[in-house]
């Protein structure tokens, strides 16, 4: 590809953008620094974030224990901005409100979000439901892009050790609540209004036996929850057919996240094939915290001569070969990162070679940690080019 890498075109084109990777690579960041540079550029811009860095949130004007979308300072995010009149908005989803939220949707009436809410086996297996914080997520998603609101969002993936797990999370929902366990507790139970009525005597002499073990409590919490949980369990299914049909829009795009560290790589490229198997909106690799250092090749020469040559400073109490060590400890130093370099370099390659018309924007390993809004307006120069 000729012209520069660059997902300026993406920012300016999609309205959602997905940011996945594995953990650690700059997924957080990179979804605010695209967020950010999408704002600057004029448009009205959503961020959700899933597990910012203290310090990041708070530069965003996120608390932790906010779920809610705070507007980012408009003079921070237009300060020497190439457009006015874009807008950075952000949230930090509290991903255990976001499924609470995806439940209460889909209870028959109030009292019934209640009761579920505060039944004790829903909140045991809420946190623990194969794909349910994913899932969440996306559901969010959903809701916010149905508003209309927003001319783009882009979305942060939970912290997971493997970014497919996003990806996947519907379907591992889906699978967990049709469990066979909870497929026989259901059948069970017969979705009757009060309780365990409709167990016949087989099944409440089995209960009864049970109950001696686990407590009748648990076992009526139990009948309570699936009674209720029934209609939420078919609106899941339901949405998370809409969900997956939603991330294959063309209005959608994956940005995928990755270090140049082996694994992330590994996870990156999985996540690739992943997509393009399913025709799903890739747009491009960030590959970040990129070490750069170039091998002295040229001018070597002249660095021996400048070692060599070292002058003794007096002034500053030191001798002349206390200043060429010093230059030679500079020039190993230097030597380390150039090795760093070449491992990222042919981690660079393994991703440009599987897909070699992809976008690829390379990030630098920044010194200082990121997390205020000059440093994104920085990096954001890396991404868009
Ligand atoms: N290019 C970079 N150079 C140096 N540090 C970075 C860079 N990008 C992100 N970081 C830092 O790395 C840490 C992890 O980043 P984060 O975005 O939270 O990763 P993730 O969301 O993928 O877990 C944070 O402390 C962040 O400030
Ligand atoms: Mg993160």
């Amino acid at each position: 590809m000729s012209a520069t890498p660059s997902l300026a075109p993406a920012l300016a084109t999609k309205r959602i953008l997905v940011c996945v990777g594995s953990g650690g690579v700059g997924k957080t960041t990179t979804a605010a620094t695209l967020a950010l540079a999408a704002a600057r550029a004029g448009r009205r811009t959503l961020v959700i974030t899933i597990d910012p860095a203290r310090r990041l949130a708070n530069s965003l004007g996120l608390d932790r224990l906010g779920h809610e979308i705070r507007q980012v300072d408009p003079a921070l995010v237009r300060a020497g901005a190439p457009r006015l009149g874009g807008e950075l908005h952000a949230m930090m989803l509290d991903q255990k409100k976001a499924f609470d939220e995806v439940v209460a949707t889909h209870a028959k009436d109030p009292a019934a979000v209640g009761r579920i809410l505060g039944n004790p086996i829903y909140a045991q297996i809420s946190g623990t439901l194969a794909g349910a914080h994913e899932y969440a997520a996306m559901a969010k998603l959903q809701e916010l892009d149905a508003t209309g609101a927003w001319d783009l969002i882009v979305i942060d993936t939970p912290p997971t050790a493997h970014a497919l797990d996003f990806l996947d999370a519907p379907e591992k929902l889906t699978q967990a609540i049709d469990s066979p366990a909870i497929e026989w507790f259901r059948k069970l139970q017969g979705g009757s209004k009060s309780g365990w009525s409709v167990v016949g005597r087989t099944g409440s002499f089995i209960l009864k036996r049970l109950s001696k073990f686990v407590g009748s409590q648990f076992l009526d919490d139990l009948g309570v929850f699936f009674t209720e949980f029934n209609d939420v369990l078919g609106g899941f299914r339901q949405r998370a057919a809409e969900t997956v049909a939603l991330l294959h829009q063309d209005k959608v795009g994956f940005v995928l996240v990755a270090s140049p560290e082996p694994m992330a790589v590994q996870e990156a490229l999985y996540f690739h094939q992943r997509l393009v198997a399913a025709r799903m909106p890739f747009v491009g690799f960030v590959v970040n915290k990129v070490h750069a250092a170039r091998p002295i090749t040229q001018g070597k020469a002249e660095l021996e001569t400048l070692i060599a040559e070292a002058p003794p400073v007096a002034a500053l109490g030191l001798s002349g070969t206390s200043i060429r060590m010093a230059t030679e400890a500079l020039v190993l130093a230097h030597a380390d990162l150039e090795v760093l370099a070449s491992a990222d370099r042919m981690a660079i390659a393994s991703l440009r070679a599987a897909d070699p018309n992809a976008q690829l924007v390379l990030v630098p390993f920044q010194r200082e940690d990121v997390h205020d809004v000059t440093r994104l307006i920085e990096l954001g120069k890396f991404l868009i080019g």
